[in-house]
């Protein structure tokens, strides 16, 4: 039987790539974006795929459970990849309750409509939810964190997705849901909004605006190149066990000061300024609250049991991503208009 797959928070930056992969890698799936097209979601990161004729767009909530029956029933959804998701660590401090609407409600929403579909069959369709690393907490004296690390949020963010990945585990354990759960760290990469670190500082790099960053710049997080996220994505769906959880990195940690430092150094040069210009944009500011020093993770287990590894190499991936940036003007111009200047007039000043 062919597949027909709902992927949710397409429109966003690591769905936009999810839907490119599956659309253009399998022809004969029928992939179904689902997206509320919140301030995050951008139709523009799906213009290669548009047209294509096993593509579909629904802008649906996920809070809307009707909506998600409609959707299932249309489209005789046999699996979903969930990304749907509120995302920023920043956005969850100043407004926790918009997280646990779409992050934990929205969720047990999908599952509920995913579940009343597969009465009976539940066996045979597979509920795929896209997590992060930061639901095992903050490290502090180094190790890593593999799949059985405890789980131990710090942030009203990483408290909704962890709250949002024990629904999905208790579902598998309660109604015999077929599901698989995968942690992510940190991606980088086109399409990024750019409220988030690396996107933020290229686009103030070029713009020569300060670039913010956070009490000393210490802390440390693991990159992945967005593309490397979406094929584990793809490894996880076909060749995941079910029940199973999936740690994805990079093995790649870098202290956030040398992250804009490396941006800064790399910028100037094509840009043809004087070495040095851009680093005199960096400007230490008040630390977030509760800021999670260090996020490692070992991705030892889909390496050994699926065979995924990252592709690139981080100086490569920060290349395409900055040449991506530059190019794309357009679209940096489009989502730095409008809700996104409010919200970053209220954030920084
Ligand atoms: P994003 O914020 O770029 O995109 C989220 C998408 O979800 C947007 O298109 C938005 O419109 C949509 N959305 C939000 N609320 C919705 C709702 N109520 N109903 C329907 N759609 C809604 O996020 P992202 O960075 O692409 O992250 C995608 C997923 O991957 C999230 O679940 C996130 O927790 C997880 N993740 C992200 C990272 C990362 O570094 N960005 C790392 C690991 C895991
Ligand atoms: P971010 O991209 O928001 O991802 P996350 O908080 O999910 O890891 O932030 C990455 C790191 O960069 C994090 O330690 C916070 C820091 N940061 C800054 O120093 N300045 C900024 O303006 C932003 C957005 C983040």
């Amino acid at each position: 039987m062919s597949k027909s797959i709902l992927i949710t928070g397409g429109a966003g930056f690591i769905g936009s790539h999810v839907v490119q992969l599956f659309v253009e890698k399998y022809p004969s799936y029928k992939i179904v974006n689902l997206d509320a097209l919140t301030y995050a979601g951008n139709l523009e990161n799906l213009k290669a795929v548009e047209n294509a004729s096993n593509y579909y767009f629904e802008k649906v909530d996920i809070q809307d459970a009707l909506e998600l029956e409609k959707v299932f029933e249309k489209h005789a959804i046999t699996d979903v990849i969930h990304l749907a998701a509120e995302s920023h660590v920043d956005r969850s401090i100043s407004d926790p309750l918009a997280f646990v609407k779409t992050n934990v409600f929205g969720t047990v929403n999908l599952l509920n409509a995913a579940k009343k579909a597969w009465e009976g069959e539940l066996d045979q369709h597979l509920f795929y939810h896209v997590s992060t690393d930061e639901v095992y907490g903050s490290l502090h004296d180094g190790g890593f964190f593999l799949e059985t690390t405890p789980y131990d949020p710090q942030s009203p963010y990483s408290a909704s997705k962890a709250a949002s990945d024990h629904f999905v585990r208790a579902y598998a354990n309660t109604y015999k849901m077929k599901t698989v759960v995968s942690n992510c760290s940190n991606n980088y990469g086109p399409n990024h909004f750019p409220e988030k670190l690396i996107p933020l500082c290229i686009n103030n790099i070029k713009n020569m605006k300060p670039l913010p960053v956070y009490g000393k710049g210490e802390n440390v997080r693991d990159w992945l190149f967005v593309k490397d996220h979406a094929r584990a994505i793809d490894t996880v769906f076909h060749q995941g066990k079910a029940g199973e959880t999936y740690n994805i990195g990079g093995f790649n940690e870098w202290k956030n000061i040398d992250i804009v430092r490396l941006l800064c150094k790399k910028m100037d040069e094509k840009l043809g300024r004087e070495e040095g210009t851009s680093e005199k944009l960096i400007t230490f500011v008040k630390d977030r609250a509760g800021h999670d020093l260090r996020y490692a993770i070992d991705s030892s287990k889909i390496k050994n049991e699926l065979g995924w590894e990252p592709s690139l190499q981080f100086d490569e991936g920060i290349d395409i991503t900055i040449d991506w940036y530059l190019v794309n003007e357009e679209w940096l111009d489009h989502v730095t208009s409008g809700a996104y200047q409010d919200y970053y007039q209220q954030h920084y000043h």
